[in-house]
């Protein structure tokens, strides 16, 4: 795990990771997450002007909800990297049912070089709360209180939040040749050490990463 010294090197620097994969082989598969660890990291990327059209990308989730509301994640990704590259809208996929569909495209173009993550307050990645099983693939799932109520300052109230959501399994990040996870701030970093340095468990969904051989994590406070 690297601490850097604050958030703007934190964007920085997996913007830079992205640029790297992007500049090696134009034609990369991606996985990428929202929330508001890496709003920074899209903004550096869309300065850096990097040439998108050979790109796929692949969302690690989406709530159930109709993807034009301004709060999902269709939205979310639009507005803060897809409107703003040269990225084309048919090569950025959201999970969706059928969900062995959704499998079956990563499949079909050859899987995943890079994969991006945040990690949430209980643990979890993507939307695979604690107690997900690590050979889990993309599916519907139900929101534990807890992401309920963090996500909750997006909508305005906790009732405002869907219930469930499609997400990519534990098992299908997994397959990603590579992973790099970014956490932002004093709140993340009890349950971030616990992920990295205690028991790989079920209970703490991102501490499966530890079984992974090419996984970075990049912190600040
Ligand atoms: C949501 C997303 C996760 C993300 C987490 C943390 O629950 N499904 O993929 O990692 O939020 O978000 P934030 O960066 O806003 O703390």
């Amino acid at each position: 795990m690297k601490i850097l010294k604050n958030y703007k090197e934190l964007s920085s620097t997996v913007a830079d990771i992205v640029k790297r994969q992007l500049k090696k082989q134009p034609l990369s598969k991606l996985v990428l997450p929202t929330g508001d660890t890496p709003l920074g990291m899209y903004d550096e990327l869309v300065k850096r002007k990097l040439d998108w059209s050979h790109t796929i990308t692949y969302n690690l989730d989406e709530y159930i909800m109709n993807p034009d509301h301004p709060c999902s994640y269709h939205s979310y990704m639009r507005k803060n990297l897809f409107d703003r590259t040269n990225i084309y809208p048919d090569h950025c996929h959201f999970p969706y049912r059928p969900t062995l569909s959704f499998e079956d495209k990563i499949n079909a173009n050859r899987g995943i070089d890079l994969c991006i993550l945040g990690i949430g307050s209980n643990g979890h990645i993507a939307f695979n709360e604690p107690g997900s099983s690590f050979k889990s693939r993309t599916r519907v799932v139900d929101l534990s209180l807890q992401t309920i109520q963090d996500n909750s300052r997006f909508f305005g109230s906790a009732e405002d939040v869907p219930k469930q959501a499609i997400t990519m399994g534990l098992g299908t990040i997994m397959e990603s040749k590579k992973i790099v996870l970014m956490a932002n701030g004093d709140h993340k970093l009890q349950i971030l050490e616990r992920a990295m340095y205690d028991g790989v468990t079920e209970d703490i969904p991102a501490s499966i990463l530890q079984r992974h051989n090419n996984v970075e994590v990049y912190y600040c406070d």
